[in-house]
């Protein structure tokens, strides 16, 4: 018979297959939250077992205690783990999405964050997407800049994309979308910054050129400093409190004073940080680095 049922002994039936024991269930969450922050509760654990399990067809191992000895590996880590971190992602995402926030970031951010780098003589506006996933959001906050922009071409725009997801990376860099990811975007921008290819929406060169797109483990600071504005929308949702404390910490010394957070709808930074004070516009939130 097939149980779905998790219990917290030993192992569980996912799709006929047993797969891991209690420890070696531990000895994964554990592995994945030291590498990446991802914290996964006992409610994850067919989740992660059916990930697993596809990764451990794919190379003909048998059962966990192998696949883990393989992903800890000396000769294997360098590769594997990235592999398994990249299976275990959930890259959800969509052009615009949270529409107030983009409309805060267009109608109040953007035009803030302008005046004031005028009034230092600069025109350099840097923007860090971080857990891009497949490049909607990047792509969503290139098209903003540009769009406030358009009438002074002098300005530099720049927005640093980073994900650890090699799958999701490559997907981005394409720039390729499916009609049906592009509901979210108005038609007078679909035509002003995509072109079709058959059926297919793609991305044009004046965004892609302004996007660059990296892969980076948000455990670790990427250097990044000064920048106006960093989106980290429904990442930090899979992180515990201490992690996404570490995180938020890291991304206030990355940005300039005076600049702005934009965090997934369901996330929140009270209790994490007193860096930041809450700003809103309708149903769109952002956090601005208190100067
Ligand atoms: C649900 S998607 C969100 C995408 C986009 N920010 C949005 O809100 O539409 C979460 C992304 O975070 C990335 N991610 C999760 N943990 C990460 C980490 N430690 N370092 C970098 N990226 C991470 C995942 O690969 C995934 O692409």
């Amino acid at each position: 018979m097939q149980t779905t049922e998790v219990t917290h002994n030993t192992v569980i039936n996912y799709g006929q297959t047993r797969i891991l024991s209690d420890q070696e269930f531990k000895q994964f969450t554990d592995l994945i939250y030291d590498e990446c922050g991802v914290s996964l509760s006992v409610d994850k654990r067919l989740f992660l077992e059916s990930r697993l399990k596809k990764r451990m067809d794919e190379l003909g191992i048998k059962n966990g205690q192998e696949y883990f000895a393989f992903v800890t590996g000396v000769k294997s880590k360098y590769h594997e783990l990235p592999t398994l971190l990249d299976a275990l992602m959930i890259c959800e995402t969509s052009f615009f999405r949270n529409a107030p926030q983009f409309d805060l970031f267009s109608q109040t951010v953007l035009p803030e964050v302008i005046a004031r780098k005028e009034q230092v003589g600069s025109r350099l506006l840097r923007v860090w997407s971080a857990g891009c996933s497949t490049g909607q959001e990047p792509y969503s906050a290139a098209i903003s800049m540009l769009e406030a922009v358009r009438y002074q071409p002098d300005w530099t725009l720049r927005v640093f994309a980073s994900d650890l997801s090699f799958t999701a990376l490559e997907r981005a860099q394409n720039g390729i979308y499916r009609a049906d990811q592009m509901k979210s975007v108005a038609p007078h921008l679909t035509r002003k910054y995509f072109h079709q290819e058959n059926s297919n929406f793609v991305v044009n060169d004046e965004v892609k050129r302004r996007v660059t797109f990296d892969y980076h483990n948000l455990k670790n600071d990427n250097g990044l400093r000064n920048l106006d504005v960093i989106f980290c929308r429904n990442v930090m949702i899979y992180f515990d409190r201490e992690e996404q404390q570490r995180l938020v910490n890291r991304f206030a010394n990355c940005l300039m004073p005076g600049g702005y957070l934009f965090i997934g709808h369901a996330e929140s930074l009270q209790w994490l940080s007193d860096r930041f004070t809450m700003i809103h516009k309708d149903k769109g939130i952002a956090y601005k680095l208190v100067a």
